[in-house]
Formats: C-alpha cells, sequence, structure tokens
C-alpha cells in the first residue's frame, strides 16, 4: 500500500525504518503530472532498489517571473493512482512552506556555475539554481542510494551529475532515455498546453534533431550551419527556435577534438509552450 507523505518528519521516519530493515532507497523527484516517461523513471528505480520514494513539488524556486508556476497543472489524485499502480512506496507530497519555511528569498542555495548558465540557463536565468536548491534539499531529506532523472531534460541531468560529483553526494545518479509520443514528440507535462494544431507540428522538433544527426552521421561538419539551418526549418514549421546546439555531451561546450560524444539539443517555443529535445551520437572521427 503506497503512502502518502506531506512532513519531512514522516518521511525522514518511514525511511530511516527501510534503511533499518537493510533495504536500499531509490528516489524519483518530479514535478508531477505525470505520463508515461515519469512511470519509466519510477520502474527504473524499482528495478534499482528495493524501497521507492517518488517527489511531487512544483518548485517555485525554479520558474522565473511570467513563467508557468501558477498554470503547472496540479494532477495529484491521478498521480498518486499511476505511481500506486507502478508499486511506487511512498509519494512526498509537501507543501511550498515545508520546503521554504523561511521563505524562497532567505534560501541557502547550491549553484552549479558554467553548465548552468548556457542553453536552458541563458533563456531561463535562476532556473537551475533553482533545481539543484531543490533537489539538495530533497537528497538531504530522502538520503536515497540511487536517484533516477529523465535525459529529456539532458541540461538538468547533466548540471545534477556534476553537484553530485563535486560535492561528493554519496548517490549514484541514473538517466532514463525520453519517452516518445508514436510520432516522436517527447512525452512533456507542457504537451497538455498544445493546441491541436500546435500538437501537429511539434513532433517537427525531434525530426530537426534527428535529421540534424543524420546529417553529422553522413559526414557533414560544419555545425553552425547546421545549427542555422536547423533554426531555419523550425521557424518555418511556426516554432519561435530558443536555440539549437550542437555540443559535447560531457561539458555542454563547443564540440573540440577530444569530444567523445555529440549532444544536439534544442528548446523552441510553439505558440505559449516551451518545448525541449536531444538526441546523442557518437563524434566521427
Ligand atoms: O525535472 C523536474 O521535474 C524538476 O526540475 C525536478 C528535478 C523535479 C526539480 O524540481
Amino acid at each position: 500500500m503506497m503512502q502518502t507523505l506531506t512532513s519531512i518528519k514522516a518521511l525522514q521516519d518511514v525511511i530511516q525504518e527501510q534503511r533499518l530493515a537493510g533495504r536500499t532507497i531509490g528516489f524519483v523527484p518530479t514535478m508531477g503530472n505525470l505520463h508515461d516517461g515519469h512511470l519509466s523513471l519510477v520502474r527504473k528505480a524499482k528495478e534499482r532498489s528495493d524501497f521507492v520514494v517518488t517527489s511531487i513539488f512544483v518548485n517555485p524556486l525554479q520558474f522565473g517571473a511570467g513563467e508557468d508556476l501558477d498554470n503547472y497543472p496540479r494532477t495529484l489524485e491521478a498521480d498518486s493512482l499511476q505511481l500506486e499502480a507502478q508499486g511506487n512506496d511512498v509519494v512526498f507530497v509537501p507543501s511550498v512552506g515545508e520546503m521554504y519555511p523561511t521563505g524562497m528569498s532567505a534560501q541557502t542555495q547550491v549553484s552549479v556555475p558554467q553548465l548552468s548558465e548556457t542553453l536552458c540557463g541563458a533563456s531561463r536565468p535562476g532556473h537551475f539554481n533553482g533545481v539543484t536548491t531543490v533537489v539538495t534539499k530533497l537528497f538531504n531529506m530522502v538520503r536515497p542510494d540511487i536517484a533516477v532523472f529523465g535525459e529529456k531534460d539532458f541540461q538538468q541531468l547533466s548540471i545534477i551529475r556534476k553537484m553530485v560529483n563535486d560535492l561528493c553526494m554519496p548517490i549514484e545518479i541514473i538517466g532514463v532515455p525520453t519517452g516518445r509520443a508514436a510520432d516522436g514528440l517527447a512525452l512533456s507535462s507542457r504537451n497538455g498546453y498544445l493546441t491541436a494544431e500546435e500538437r501537429s507540428i511539434a513532433p517537427e522538433l525531434n525530426r530537426t534533431i534527428q535529421a540534424c544527426k543524420d546529417a553529422i552521421l553522413s559526414g557533414a561538419t560544419d555545425f553552425a550551419h547546421l545549427e542555422m539551418s536547423a533554426q531555419e526549418r523550425l521557424q518555418a514549421a511556426g516554432f519561435k527556435p530558443d536555440y539549437f546546439a550542437i555540443r559535447d555531451s560531457n561539458t555542454l561546450a563547443e564540440v573540440t577534438e577530444q569530444t567523445q560524444e555529440i549532444a544536439i539539443l534544442a528548446a523552441a517555443r510553439l505558440g505559449a509552450t516551451r518545448l525541449i529535445d536531444n538526441t546523442r551520437l557518437a563524434a566521427p572521427k
């Protein structure tokens, strides 16, 4: 029977009991409005640990002014049913007051420089500091052995890995491949904002990324040109691209001779909705 907990104290008591019984703890942080992409994270956590905690917290600290904090879909009842069906053990649903008892402006922050400032960080200033701060707090509450994140938010995953490494947090970070609709659109809670017409255009983001990947695999080496023509293709389809970038998947900096693996990452607005997606490939030698 899944337990729903709202206080840090109750969460820590339940986890301590499991730990004393010798069980490993898996953790899946989410903002709720769960779709099959999230459920695949829970399944991975179940595969890799004995007791799974999923958190649902729409974290105000990672939303900028004018972003979708107030409209972000909150669907706790449906989320709980889905989590229970996956065999999730605890859903932790703290209030903003439980997470930030002294207010957000007084909150100690954790920040990962450089990696947090590029790509999505450039268009959403402060966003990743909000993510790394809340994830650090959640990690300290749950003290998991493993934590599972989606590769759809590839930059977020890179930043979390760097943070865990830099701060010597004893947690194994596991990335799970992006779940996709049949037409290739990456599953996202924000897809629910799309109108029917926008939903029919949205898979073009993934198709443009795949076309860029194919071009590199076929020998194209002028990355600046590939990035520009991908942006033009997205614009022609009706997107307002934020960025389309071919980067080193490890550093998220420009591709160099040392690059082992390339990441192609894109963010683009379709009407009022901001979509992101990415893929990776071995750097051609
Ligand atoms: O990826 C998300 O849903 C959020 O950024 C996370 C990791 C739950 C932190 O609020």
